[in-house]
């Protein structure tokens, strides 16, 4: 496995400033609004997205497979059944990061392909109103996920 984008034991763990607070949680009507198959659609169309990017060697090779367990998580964040909570246990995000070597580099690619993603917000039912705020929440989470500081080599 590239070392590049996974970590070891004992790299150092970088801790973002901002803490997880950063982070607002978005609108909970949204999965009412989507529908179930637009998120699913959505993190699919992200995870291959992401498979086309830079940090492509960080993801699972079956894209779709790993997009479907992203997206229980996110069914149940915009208001929906808590899918994922109920089959996988606490979502400790960070935690279940914590394998993976997120720099802010890395982060920004991943931030990125999200937001390249949601310009065709329409395509998912995503009201226009409500987009500022996922973006948002996007935002702020994914830093948190940073764990790697850029000069931490192995
Ligand atoms: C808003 C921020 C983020 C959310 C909500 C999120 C959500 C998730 C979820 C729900 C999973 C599945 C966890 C599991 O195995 O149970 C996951 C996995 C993963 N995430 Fe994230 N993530 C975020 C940010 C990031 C960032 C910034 C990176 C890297 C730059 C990243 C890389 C990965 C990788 C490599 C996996 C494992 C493969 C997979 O199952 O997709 N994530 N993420």
């Amino acid at each position: 496995m590239s070392s590049e984008f996974f970590r070891n034991k004992f790299d150092p763990i970088h801790v973002p400033e901002d803490g997880p607070g950063a982070a607002e949680a978005p609108y909970r009507g949204l999965y009412q609004i989507m529908g179930e198959d637009n998120i699913k659609a959505l993190l699919r169309d992200f995870y291959f997205k992401l498979g086309e990017s830079p940090i492509s060697g960080m993801f699972p090779k079956d894209l779709e497979k790993a997009s479907f367990k992203s997206a229980l998580f996110f069914i149940g964040l915009l208001g929906g059944p808590p899918i994922y909570h109920e089959t996988f246990g606490p979502p400790r995000m960070r935690a279940r990061h914590m394998p993976f070597k997120i720099t802010a580099d890395f982060r920004g690619v991943w931030l990125r392909c999200f937001y390249e993603v949601l310009e065709d917000y329409q395509n998912y039912g995503i009201p226009i109103e409500y987009l500022a705020g996922f973006k948002a929440f996007l935002d702020g989470f994914s830093g948190w996920m940073v764990n790697t500081a850029p000069q931490s080599e192995s």
